[in-house]
């Protein structure tokens, strides 16, 4: 890792729901200021290995260490922002009363930080309504805004930006690169291959495992694409129009 401490570190990271293997043995290790994209199809492991990453799941085998601990430890959940990929919203409380519930949970923020992560997602006119009244993306941006009220050095996005509009999307994007600039280490799934190519690395996992990683241009020059959508399809074992390319594992059926 070039000398650079890595932030987070997974060696032999597995993890098996009866006879899924969802997480296969994977290691990494990413470096502060810097944002990961975590890319792979339906099932390949993302979410679960974002889980292990953050602590709120155990490991099968092989462990995670976050700023030097191993996880799952308390104390270091709350260094880390976990944007989950259903968010976990109270229905009939208020946006600002879920905002500053899940961030009292993290510590005691100031009033300014609580506005100024509503401002983030512009829901700051929106902060009276009961979540339940709010649109898919709204609840998208109020659930980023809980991620990152308590300025984590550690932000783990599972699909930030699914049902945000562009505009916003493009913000939501400048802010991750100058939490980056700041020191954060940033690790976002996405399936959405303009915002891996804002990412300074990929890893892209398929059943369970890391199969490719490097910059969007190392991935391209392997894929000897010069289309990043192209090259996921490679890596993925599909052709041009999303069919199991013959000899891949998908012939056999998706898991
Ligand atoms: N709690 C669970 N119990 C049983 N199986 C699970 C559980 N969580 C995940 N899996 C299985 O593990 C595999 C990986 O799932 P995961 O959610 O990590 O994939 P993903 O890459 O995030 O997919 P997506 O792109 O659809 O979000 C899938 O086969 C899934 O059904
Ligand atoms: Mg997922």
């Amino acid at each position: 890792m070039n000398g650079l401490e890595a932030a987070v570190e997974a060696v032999g990271l597995r993890k098996v729901f009866g006879s899924i293997r969802a997480v296969d043995g994977v290691d990494l290790a990413l470096a502060p200021g810097r944002i990961y994209g975590l890319l792979g199809p339906n099932g390949s492991g993302k979410t679960t290995l974002i889980r292990l990453l953050a602590g709120l799941a155990r490991p099968t085998a092989g462990h995670v260490r976050v700023l030097g601990t191993t996880m799952p430890d308390r104390p270091t959940l709350g260094r880390i922002g976990y944007m989950p990929q259903a968010e976990a919203l109270y229905p009939d409380l208020s946006v600002w009363e879920n905002l500053s519930f899940f961030a009292n949970l993290e510590g005691s923020p100031s009033r300014a930080d609580l506005d100024a992560a509503l401002a983030l997602v512009e829901l700051t006119d929106r902060r009276g309504a009961p979540a339940l009244e709010l649109s898919g993306g709204m609840r998208r941006r109020l659930s980023l805004a809980i991620t990152l009220v308590h300025r984590p050095p550690i932000v783990f996005l599972d699909e930030p930006t699914v049902g945000v509009d562009p505009a916003l999307r493009v913000q939501f994007w400048t802010h991750f690169r100058r939490l980056a600039a700041e020191g954060a280490t940033i690790l976002v799934a996405s399936h959405v291959m303009d915002e891996a190519d804002r990412c300074d690395e990929l890893v892209f996992v398929r059943a369970g495992r890391v199969i490719a990683r490097g910059t969007g241009a190392e991935l391209r020059a392997t894929a000897g694409t010069d289309n990043l959508e192209t090259a996921f399809l490679q890596f993925a074992g599909l052709d041009a129009e999303g069919r199991p390319v013959a000899g891949s594992e998908n012939e056999v059926g998706e898991r």
